[in-house]
């Protein structure tokens, strides 16, 4: 096990405060669980029960009351749920540490948005894609292509909305039947794979990946249609592009789904709230775990940099004059015989309350290091 529970709990008088906001899935309870490990609180935030209230303000309401504070919220939800989370984000970004910004929501529940977005980072390679509102458009298009392509529906998830058309003929008529539920469709190059891979990113880093196999006589690889899977062991370019990607979406925290082809890998998707079974069951790692290590982590970071800044800010209130970055000139405070010292000295020096440390004096001297 990568915690060191001990090591941690001593962060916990810091009262860091976690809330994830979802639908409760078993992936959402996972992280939620190892997220407790770390955090003084961690709150499961029902999605369904949050309300935001624009008026002369914005409020962001659960059950009926203003959500409480906290230094992380994690958000995770399917495209149903886009508009919310992204309201929610927007409005909580410069309030704590929010993992996704409100965009990638948007972006990422959108193939077409984010076949955009990636298209503009030139270390990550595509299948060609399509778009067009208008159907007409689209069938004089179809008649362009090399056979086989896919049509993808720009919301579909867990290959549910992947078509697979072997000709024109084929393709005319899928479009056509889209046409009648007017759903927008996106045409891409069919690409032969050798590979079907998720990476999870977490930061900089990739914290579990595998390889996923279509049934057979399935086009699809997803674990959601019953594919089979295995540990990968990832390559440089596949890293570079996951994590280029994530950036690019700006989500700390998310999939993404390549294909190995023969002309190298290509992103299809970036996935905001990935299911973490699958990827758990096959790489036998901790990734809830380790997600929730990151959070926690980027939380404390966060934190850290803020106090240093709200410090800067206090000196200049008090008319303190800074040194370099340790020696402070200020006055001697005493109470009852006992030195005092300013609060931005405990924050600078990151003592616990409670710490084994050593007092050295001599006259005009006092130096207080960790025992
Ligand atoms: N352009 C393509 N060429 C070949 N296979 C594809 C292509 N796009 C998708 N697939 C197959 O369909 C699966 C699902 O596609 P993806 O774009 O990731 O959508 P979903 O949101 O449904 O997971 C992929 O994992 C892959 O096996
Ligand atoms: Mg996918």
């Amino acid at each position: 096990m990568f915690i060191n529970n001990q090591f941690f709990k001593i962060f916990r008088y810091m009262g860091l405060k976690i809330g994830i906001i979802s639908m409760g899935s078993k992936s959402s309870r996972m992280i939620l669980e190892e997220a407790d490990n770390f955090f003084d609180e961690a709150d499961h935030i029902d999605i369904r029960k949050i309300e935001v209230k624009i008026d002369d303000k914005t409020t962001v309401l659960y059950d009926g009351e203003p959500l409480k504070d906290y230094d992380c919220l994690y958000m995770r939800g399917s495209f149903r749920y886009s508009s919310l989370l992204y309201a929610i984000s927007e409005h909580f970004k410069d309030k704590c540490y929010v993992p996704l910004e409100a965009n990638s929501h948007v972006i990422a529940h959108d193939k077409f948005k984010t076949h955009l977005k990636l298209s503009q980072v030139s270390s990550i390679k595509m299948p060609a894609t399509y778009f067009t509102a208008k159907i007409t458009e689209t069938k004089s298009f179809l008649k362009t292509l090399n056979y086989p392509i896919i049509l993808k529906f720009p919301s579909g998830t867990h290959g549910k909305g992947v078509i697979f058309a072997e000709s024109y003929s084929s393709a005319a008529s899928m479009v056509d039947a889209l046409d009648v539920f007017s759903q927008p469709v996106l045409i891409q190059d069919y690409i032969h794979i050798n590979s079907d891979i998720r990476v999870i990113v977490a930061g900089d880093k990739i914290i579990g990946a595998m390889r996923r196999f279509a049934q057979k006589g399935e086009v699809r690889a997803n674990s959601h249609q019953g594919g089979d899977a295995e540990p990968y062991l990832v390559t440089p370019e596949v890293k570079r592009m996951s994590i280029d990607a994530a950036k690019k979406i700006k989500a700390d925290v998310c999939a993404i789904d390549l294909i190995e082809s023969d002309y190298g890998p290509q992103i299809l998707e970036v996935n905001s709230s990935p299911g973490l079974q699958k990827i758990t069951e096959t790489t036998k790692k901790n990734i809830a775990g380790e997600i929730a290590h990151f959070l926690f982590e980027e939380t404390l970071r966060r934190k850290d940099l803020k106090n240093k800044s709200d410090s800067k800010d206090l000196n200049k209130d008090m008319g303190i004059e800074e040194i370099g970055s340790r020696d402070l000139v200020t006055e001697l405070k005493m109470n009852a015989g006992r030195i005092i010292l300013p609060e931005f000295a405990s924050k600078q020096s990151e003592f616990w309350p409670g710490e084994e440390v050593v007092v050295k004096t001599s006259k005009g001297k006092i130096e207080i290091t960790k025992g």
